[in-house]
């Protein structure tokens, strides 16, 4: 396997572009390199093409974005249509009342709605609007929520970050309400918003939820769910559907314009137009083609029902990876967790901590195999049968020759590139 051309890039990216990339996951930190590409030229359903010209299947389908397949040609028409209209405008568009009525409709807690580009955006302001709506200061967060200071200030990587700052948010532990409790019996009427991804790899214990959703109430704070993975993946309206658990507002980005950037917050009409004077406002906001995408993306995704597919397409590769783990004996060492719209493959060493170095082996494999491995996969509608089948019989593979290199413990001889790294350290 040629890497000619991904390595020339990323020389010249190293001297022009601090970290060589624009998203930390998506950097070569996360990959082994020397074996896995480093930039990607195209792609086209579920399949990609490096620089090199080397194809894989893709299953972190751009860290969630891409639901419908890369150059999906419903996007791309209705992306092209609206470029021959304009992209953005001086007025607002009528396309952004066209989508906001399409999300109420399917979005339980959608009363109304505003828009913005990343993720980030719309959890920071949903994080100022609680503030604003309660008179508060203080937000708890469990999960992860973007860039902005409010967050990353619980995180290892919080250089940059004022220290007043770092004391208004504090963190409670998922599926253990005791941990919520504490926070706000030690933080009496100060806490402005609880936001939380509902689910990630481990599913709500009976009633967790539902126990946030009470005691937040109980201390007068906003309960904000953080759906940008969840939503246009578990369920159409979000974790909150599926999980039947209606929160005052929520966060969506990533799945909803198959890879346009565009972040939807939504809520309850009595916090949502509060948004009449707290201020959340820029350039890009009303930026039509993505608001064309979107609407495309979502009547596309009813139409095929892609829900369905997800469910279906990723069980097939939990359970076939579960299996395989089995077969192997290597049921200590790894597992595919997770809902099936999104699986993670954790890998455990004899301690049971994660281990980067068993990742690193098996992302090496992958990549000469033709998977691109990055440990989730977001599955698209366009993750065909055979894809399945070929991504299985990969992982086959891959796990005989994890085995190997434990049985042998060697495998960082067997690595031909660095160990990945994580994206935050452990503390
Ligand atoms: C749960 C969750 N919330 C928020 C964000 C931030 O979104 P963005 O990176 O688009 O700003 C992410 C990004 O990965 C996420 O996974």
């Amino acid at each position: 396997m040629k890497l000619k051309k991904s390595m020339e890039y990323l020389k010249k990216a190293e001297r022009l572009i601090p970290a060589c990339t624009q998203t930390l996951s998506k950097g070569p930190t996360q990959f082994v390199q020397g074996v896995c590409p480093v930039y990607i030229q195209r792609g086209k359903g579920s399949h990609v093409w490096d620089v090199d010209g080397n194809e894989y299947i893709d299953y972190t389908m751009a860290l969630g974005p891409v639901t419908l397949g890369y150059a999906y040609p419903g996007t791309a028409k209705a992306v092209e249509k609206q470029l021959k209209e304009g992209i953005t405008f001086t007025l607002p568009h009528p396309l952004e009342i066209k989508l906001a009525e399409i999300l109420i409709d399917i979005i339980p807690c959608a009363e109304m709605v505003r828009f913005g580009k990343n993720g980030s955006d719309v959890t920071s302001a949903a994080v100022r609007l609680a503030r604003a709506y309660t008179g508060r200061e203080k937000i708890v967060c469990c999960g992860y929520h973007g860039w902005q200071d409010w967050f990353i200030a619980t995180t290892t990587r919080d250089m940059g970050i004022p220290e007043s700052t770092k004391k208004l948010t504090l963190t409670f532990e998922y599926n253990k309400i005791e941990t919520l409790e504490k926070i706000f019996s030690e933080n009496k009427n100060e806490i402005a918003a609880v936001i939380m991804e509902p689910v990630s790899t481990i599913e709500p214990e009976k009633g967790f939820l539902e126990d946030v959703k009470k005691i937040t109430k109980e201390n007068g704070a906003v309960l904000i769910f953080d759906e940008i993975v969840t939503g246009f993946r578990i369920s159409l309206g979000g974790a909150q559907e599926y999980f039947n658990v209606t929160p005052d507002m929520a966060c969506f980005g990533k799945g909803m314009a198959n890879g346009m950037p565009l972040s939807t917050i939504v809520g309850k009409r009595e916090i949502m137009k509060k948004l009449n004077d707290v201020f959340f406002s820029f350039t890009f906001g009303g930026e039509t083609t993505s608001i064309a995408a979107a609407i495309s993306t979502i009547n596309e995704m009813k139409k095929k029902n892609a829900i369905k597919h997800f469910w279906k397409q990723g069980k097939k590769i939990k359970e076939g990876y579960n299996k395989l783990a089995k077969k192997h004996g290597m049921e200590k060492y790894t597992e595919c967790i997770g809902l099936p719209p999104r699986t993670v493959i954790k890998f455990k060493d004899e301690k049971g901590n994660d281990s980067l170095e068993m990742k690193s082996l098996f992302q090496q494999e992958c990549a000469e195999h033709g998977i691109l491995f990055t440990g989730a996969h977001n599955i698209c509608l366009s993750h065909s049968d055979s894809d399945i089948e070929k991504t299985i019989e990969v992982y086959d593979k891959c796990l005989q020759t994890l085995k190997s290199a434990i049985e042998k413990n060697n495998i960082k001889k067997m690595l031909k590139g660095n160990v990945v790294k994580p994206v935050f350290r452990k503390i």
